[in-house]
């Protein structure tokens, strides 16, 4: 078996379907699916074998972004981190936000409540880029943050994050990260881009289960501020380590970032995100990113040869994992692969691609074919 077939292997999915959705909602593999029966079993009888669960895989998440691990919290999902991100730094009323017309809801809506009274101020997007050159003329003494994703969820454009953090630090703003859509596909490094917060879940690119996410608060930021929800899990671990009576009268926060957890996590949830991103380490994120690359370059490719408008910026250096391109009826091409067992999500007018480091150039020309073929009616 080459390295291929054996990481085909263990993705149960590719026997039964083209699946090029790691935008969307990814299957798991079968380590990921086998460490969470084995936790169910053990949940039966109430006998957990190993206690290997009880980092809930916050070192694999900051080894993942180039982060320590006590700068990791964890989160139900991306939306829950965006919001403590933008309810913690206490930006002043009428302080601007500045993000981009091509953001998904959780990266906007949680600076749009109306008691926080801030000005949101969106880069609109030229060509499906956000050019630097806009963000730095949007950004201005009075910005508190820059709140955008690594890679846009619609078109798949890429941020140089080194590049918004230098206009971010030059203000006096933060940076507020969504994640989710490169942790897994593309290296995602908190330290090189002087990220201050990043949220991600881990049922895309890391292909693990809902229910499981990750918060990066910057180390130096930690302490500087009060959780927005509390519970037991917000203090000192040896508060609730040595002590039979609780403190109730004065909470001592932890000085790490789980400071920001407020009560118990999804164990199975973080169980499986564990295992998916040591599986993905194990690989290699910066092998995974070659292969991604390549396999989205052929598709582009063959998408052009086939006369079909591509929504992605084309250039290496703008994009991740994801593909888009104009159909007549995305929501019925969509259907119609969907009959073929081709997965894949209708977006932004057209059809989304997303394929991870062990789909293969069969997939995608078998995805192609099918497209040609609906190309008339859909
Ligand atoms: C960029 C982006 N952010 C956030 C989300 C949703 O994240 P969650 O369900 O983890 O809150 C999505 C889902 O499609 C997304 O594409």
């Amino acid at each position: 078996m080459t390295d291929l077939e054996k990481m085909r292997d263990i993705f149960p999915v590719t026997r039964t379907k083209t699946f090029l959705n790691h935008a969307a909602t990814s299957p798991v593999s079968k380590p990921v699916a086998d460490v969470m029966k084995k936790l169910i079993d053990e949940a039966v009888s109430f006998d957990f074998g190993s206690k290997e669960w009880e980092d809930f895989g916050k070192p694999y998440f900051a080894q993942l972004i180039n982060a320590e691990t006590e700068e990791i919290a964890l989160i139900e999902n991306t939306s829950v981190g965006m919001n403590i991100a933008a309810h913690v730094i206490q930006a002043p009323r009428g302080a601007k936000i500045v993000t981009t017309d091509l953001e998904y809801p959780s990266v906007t809506y949680p600076f749009l409540r109306k008691s926080l009274g801030l000005n949101v101020h969106y880069v609109r997007n030229v060509n499906g880029k956000i050019l630097i050159k806009d963000l730095e003329k949007a950004v201005d003494d009075r910005t508190a943050a820059i709140a955008i994703s690594h890679v846009e969820y619609a078109n798949g454009f890429r941020h140089d994050l080194r590049a918004v953090s230098e206009i971010a630090r030059r203000h006096g703003a933060y940076l507020i990260v969504d994640a989710i859509q490169a942790a897994g596909a593309i290296p995602v490094d908190v330290k090189r881009d002087r990220v201050d917060f990043l949220a991600s879940a881990c049922y895309k690119w890391l292909m693990g289960p809902s229910g499981a996410g990750y918060l990066y608060v910057r180390r130096e930021l930690i302490e500087k501020f009060e959780p927005p929800f509390v519970g037991w899990a917000s203090v000192k671990p040896e508060v609730f380590e040595t002590t039979d009576f609780w403190d109730i009268w004065k909470p001592q926060y932890s000085e790490t970032a789980s400071r920001f957890e407020a009560g118990s996590p999804s164990i199975i949830s973080f169980l499986g995100a564990r295992a998916a991103i040591k599986l993905l380490l194990d690989v290699g994120v910066d092998r995974i990113e070659k292969r991604i690359l390549a396999l989205t370059d052929y598709l582009i490719d063959e998408l052009k040869n086939a006369g079909f408008k591509l929504q992605t910026p084309e250039d290496r250096v703008c994009r991740g994992g994801i593909v888009n391109f104009k159909v007549k009826n995305p929501q019925k091409m969509q259907e119609q692969l969907a009959e073929k067992g081709i997965i894949v999500t209708a977006r932004a007018n057209g059809i989304r691609v997303s394929p991870h480091f062990y789909n293969t150039e069969e997939e995608i020309d078998r995805l192609v074919e099918e497209v040609k073929k609906n190309r008339e009616t859909a």
